[in-house]
């Protein structure tokens, strides 16, 4: 008869290596230290991240539910419920497209529709060279002066399918 080996195999889960820069875990944990004391701090922690990084990396998820206590799940049901939460790095340059009624009224349809054709892209996508992303928008507060676009932190009001064009030239050019 064989003998019993004393060793037991112990099944260990290795997790794959984090896609973080340590530049992007500095930042997460810098929001969720300054963030963290605040009633229901999870929502406020998010935009602050996706503020500072322009987007909440995947694998920033179980860095953020250790930081709060929570599990994974929770903080992903939350990243995901919220369309508002970009889960990709964005492209150089973000453009906002206004969606909202007034702006559809004076031409905001043909403009969505002339973006994405000459982009190559849908709402939520990165052009493959990462210099833009496209990203829907419901109300600039620009609704006087529509159809409304945001490029970065610039409004841009009355904006042609070809003034879009020169704008996202423009755009490219600086990077
Ligand atoms: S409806 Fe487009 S800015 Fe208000």
């Amino acid at each position: 008869m064989r003998k019993k080996s004393a060793l037991r195999s112990i099944s260990v889960k290795v997790e794959p290596p984090s896609s973080l820069t340590p530049a992007e875990r500095t930042s997460i944990l810098e929001v969720c230290a300054r963030l963290r004391p605040l009633d229901g701090p999870l929502i406020p922690i998010l935009h602050g991240i996706q503020s500072a990084l322009g987007y909440v990396p995947n694998d920033g998820v179980p860095l953020i539910a250790a930081e709060l206590n929570l599990s994974r799940a929770e903080v992903h049901g939350v990243v995901t419920f919220y369309h508002y939460f970009r889960k990709e790095r964005p492209g150089r340059h973000v453009v906002h497209v206004c969606r909202a009624e007034a702006c559809q009224s004076v031409g905001a349809v043909a403009l969505e529709t002339h973006a994405k054709k000459v982009l190559g892209i849908d709402f939520h996508q990165t052009t493959p060279d990462g210099a833009v992303s496209l990203e829907p928008v419901y109300c600039l507060g620009n609704c006087a002066l529509g159809p409304s676009v945001m490029i970065d932190d610039r409004l841009q009001g009355r904006v042609s399918p070809k003034r879009f064009d020169a704008l996202i030239a423009k755009a490219r050019a600086q990077t």
